[in-house]
């Protein structure tokens, strides 16, 4: 068990972004059922453990703060997953993620990434537009949400510009 105040130290300058390891995937769902109303299963992670697929965990010390999984299709790179431990969020962390997801997929050629993201979060809008992603189209009732389904937008960033 990872202690609260172990989240709150974390540091941006102390963050290291590695590949995630399936020996991993247990210290993910824990995360990941805390930042998700409709969390991934721990197969669907195991299944992302293939070659066009880039999974990435942020660490602090040997503590895992949060972690991105990306498809690679021809040249365009789709974020499928990016999240943060509750408890380390509004410290920088998901930008870190992003810009490495951002960089390390423009050096192994492709030209955009794509993303979809619940009409409803904020923050993580708000992330995305700062960091010059910018909508292309919606996709109604994309997500399962409490009372029926919730429309997904569809953001991309451009490489390049
Ligand atoms: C979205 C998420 C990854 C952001 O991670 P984070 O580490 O908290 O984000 P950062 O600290 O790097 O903040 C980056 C930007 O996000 C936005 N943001 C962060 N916290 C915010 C908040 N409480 N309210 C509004 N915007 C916020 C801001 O634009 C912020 O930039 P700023 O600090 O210059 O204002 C995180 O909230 C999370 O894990 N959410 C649950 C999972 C999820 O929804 N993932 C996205 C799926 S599409």
């Amino acid at each position: 068990m990872v202690s609260t105040g172990t989240y709150q130290s974390v540091l941006k300058a102390d963050l290291l972004v590695r590949p995630l390891v399936p020996d991993d995937v247990a210290t993910v769902m824990d995360i990941e059922r805390q930042g998700y109303s409709h969390p991934w299963t721990e197969s669907v992670f195991l299944d992302c453990f293939k070659d066009n697929y880039r999974l990435w965990a942020a660490s602090h010390g040997e503590t895992l703060v949060g972690y991105a999984v990306v498809a690679y299709m021809v040249d365009e790179a789709h974020l499928l997953n990016i999240c943060v431990h509750p408890g380390a969020r509004g410290k920088g962390v998901g930008r870190h993620i992003l810009r490495h997801v951002v960089s390390t997929a423009a050096h192994e050629g492709m030209i955009q990434l794509l993303l979809e993201v619940r009409a409803s979060n904020a923050m993580a809008r708000a992330l995305y537009e700062n960091e010059g992603f910018r909508e292309i189209g919606k996709r109604p009732g994309y997500y399962p949400a409490a009372n029926g389904r919730e429309e997904a937008l569809v953001m991309v960033l451009e490489f390049g510009q």
